[in-house]
C-alpha cells in the first residue's frame, strides 16, 4: 500500500530532506529487508568480494587494466574512437566494458559503494549508502507510480537499486547490465528475496532493447549514460518503452558550464576523472536535456541534485576509506598473504580522487545532475508528434541541439519546471529548452559479456 511521502525537497538549494527519517513508501514490512544492509550482510558481501579479487586470473587482470583505454576517448570523437579500437569500435568498448566492471563490482563491494555510484549529497550527516537511499526514495516519488509498476532500469549494477525500489513500491523493475558477473549477483539476489524482477545481460547500445513497447510506468538510469553511445537514440527507444503520461529519472555526470576545453588544467582534471567515475561520453546538462525532448518528452526538472550542488563530502569519504583500504592491503600483499595484483588493481582503482574533488568544488563537473520527464499523455492525432510538441509554448529543442557531442547548447534564458516532490536542482539552469510553465490548477507531476554473448534474460 502506498502511502502519502513525509520528504519535501526545496527549490533552488538541491535536495533538503525535510523528515530524513521518511518511512518506506511500501508498508509491508518484508520488503524491509532489501533496504540499508545490516552489518553482517555487507561484511559477508565484502568478504565475498576479497575472495573473487584473490581469485582474479592473470588474463582477467589484464584484461581490466587494459579496459582503461576506452576512458582516454569520448563517444563524440569516432575518429579517435575508430583509430584506436578499430571500425567496430561499439563492440570493443562493449568488452571493456564488460572486463572493466566484472573486477570493478568488487571492489567496490568491499567498501560503502555496492551501489556503484556516488549519490547526490541529501544528508551531509549521513554515510554514502544513507544517501543513496534517500536518492532512491525520491526517485519513486517523483515518477508518480501506480500500484504495482513496471519500471526499467538502465546500468542496473547488482541489482540492489531495483531491489530497493520493489521494497519501496513494490515495483516489478527489469534490470539491463552488460556484465555478466553483475547479472548474476542480482539474479542470486532477486532469489533470495523472493522478488519478481528481471535482469538481462545485454549491452544497451545495441538497440532496440528486447522488450515490448508502453508497457513500463517508469525508467531511472542512475550513472550509466555516459556508456550510451547514442543518447538522442536512446531517448526515442525508452519514449517506445514507457506508457503515455510514464516519467523518466536520469541522474548523471556531466561538464559544467565552468568547464573551459581550451584550459590546460580542466583538460588534465578530464584526463584524471574520467578513468576514476568510468565515464566514455561527456554529456553537458544542455546536451542531455536536448535529447529527452526532442524524443518527445516534456523535461520537467533538471538541476544539480546534491545539497549546494556540490558532492565533495561523499567524494572525500569514499576516497578515504579507499585510501585506508590500500595501505592495509599494501601490507598484506607485502607479508605475502595476498597475492600482488592486488596491488596493480588497487593502484588503479583508487588513482585520482584528489582530481575529482578538486573539479566537484570548483564546480566543473559533477556526477549529480538529475532530470526528470514525462512521456505525453496525448499523442496529436494528425502529426503522430506528442502534444506538447506541438504547442509554440511548449518544449523547444533549438535546432541542432539535439546531440550527444559534449558541446554545451547556448542558453536561451528559460528556466524548467521545477517539481517540487522531485530532486530539486541546486542549480537548476537553462538549458536551450524551454519548457511550458504549469497551472496552477495542474498537478505539479512532479554475463562473460554479452556484447560477446547477446541479450539473456531471466527473473
Ligand atoms: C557507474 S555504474 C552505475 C551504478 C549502477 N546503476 C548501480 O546500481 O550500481 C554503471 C552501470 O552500468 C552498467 N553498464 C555500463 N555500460 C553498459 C552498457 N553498455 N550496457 C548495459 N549496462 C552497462 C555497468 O555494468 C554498471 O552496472
Amino acid at each position: 500500500m502506498l502511502r502519502e511521502t513525509a520528504t519535501q525537497a526545496t527549490v533552488g538549494e538541491g535536495r533538503s530532506l525535510e523528515n530524513e527519517k521518511s518511512p518506506p513508501l511500501h508498508e509491508d514490512a518484508t520488503y524491509d529487508r532489501a533496504r540499508t544492509p545490516g552489518p553482517l550482510r555487507r561484511w559477508k558481501t565484502a568478504l565475498h568480494s576479497f575472495r573473487v579479487l584473490r581469485d582474479l586470473s592473470p588474463e582477467q587482470v589484464r584484461n581490466f587494466m587494459n579496459s582503461y583505454v576506452i576512458y582516454n576517448l569520448d563517444w563524440a570523437d569516432e575518429k579517435a574512437m575508430t583509430d584506436t579500437l578499430g571500425p567496430d569500435y561499439q563492440k570493443k568498448v562493449g568488452e571493456c566494458l564488460s572486463d572493466y566492471y566484472s573486477v570493478l563490482n568488487h571492489m567496490c563491494s568491499i567498501g560503502e559503494l555496492e551501489k556503484m555510484y556516488i549519490p547526490p549529497v541529501m544528508d551531509l550527516q549521513s554515510s554514502i549508502i544513507v544517501n543513496q537511499e534517500r536518492y532512491e526514495e525520491s526517485i519513486a516519488k517523483e515518477l508518480h507510480l501506480p500500484p504495482k509498476p513496471r519500471l526499467l532500469d538502465l546500468g542496473c549494477g547488482r541489482g540492489r537499486v531495483a531491489a530497493h525500489m520493489t521494497s519501496l513500491v513494490g515495483a516489478r523493475v527489469t534490470g539491463v547490465n552488460i556484465d555478466h558477473d553483475q547479472i548474476a549477483s542480482a539474479r542470486a539476489y532477486n532469489d533470495q528475496m523472493n522478488f519478481q524482477n528481471d535482469f538481462i545481460c545485454m549491452d544497451f547500445n545495441d538497440l532496440p532493447l528486447p522488450l515490448p513497447g508502453g508497457e513500463f510506468d517508469g525508467v531511472y538510469n542512475i550513472q550509466a549514460f555516459s556508456l550510451c553511445k547514442d543518447i538522442p537514440g536512446m531517448c526515442r527507444e525508452l519514449y517506445r518503452l514507457l506508457k503515455p503520461g510514464a516519467r523518466l529519472s536520469f541522474l548523471d555526470w556531466v561538464k559544467l558550464d565552468a568547464f573551459d576545453d581550451y584550459h590546460p588544467h580542466h583538460q588534465d582534471l578530464m584526463r584524471r576523472i574520467k578513468p576514476l567515475i568510468g565515464a566514455v561520453g561527456t554529456p553537458t546538462p544542455e546536451s542531455m536535456a536536448a535529447d529527452i525532448a526532442s524524443a518527445g518528452f516534456k523535461v520537467l526538472s533538471n538541476g544539480n541534485a546534491s545539497i549546494d550542488g556540490l558532492q565533495a563530502p561523499l567524494i572525500e569519504r569514499a576516497d578515504w576509506y579507499f585510501k585506508v583500504t590500500r595501505h592495509l592491503l599494501y601490507g598484506l600483499v607485502r607479508a605475502g598473504l595476498l597475492p600482488a595484483h592486488f596491488r596493480t588493481l588497487l593502484d588503479r582503482f583508487a588513482k585520482d580522487g584528489a582530481a575529482f574533488i578538486e573539479a566537484d568544488r570548483a564546480r566543473l563537473i559533477t556526477t549529480s545532475y538529475h532530470w526528470l520527464a514525462e512521456k505525453p499523455r496525448e499523442v496529436h492525432a494528425v502529426s503522430g508528434l506528442p502534444a506538447s510538441t506541438l504547442d509554440p509554448d511548449s518544449v523547444v529543442v533549438e535546432a541542432g541541439s539535439s546531440s550527444n557531442s559534449g558541446k554545451s547548447t547556448p542558453s536561451s534564458g528559460a528556466s524548467s519546471v521545477l517539481d517540487i516532490e522531485s530532486p530539486s536542482p541546486a542549480n537548476s539552469d537553462s538549458t536551450g529548452i524551454s519548457v511550458p510553465p504549469l497551472s496552477p490548477e495542474e498537478p505539479l507531476k512532479t554475463e562473460q559479456p554479452s556484447s560477446r554473448a547477446g541479450a539473456e534474460m531471466s527473473s
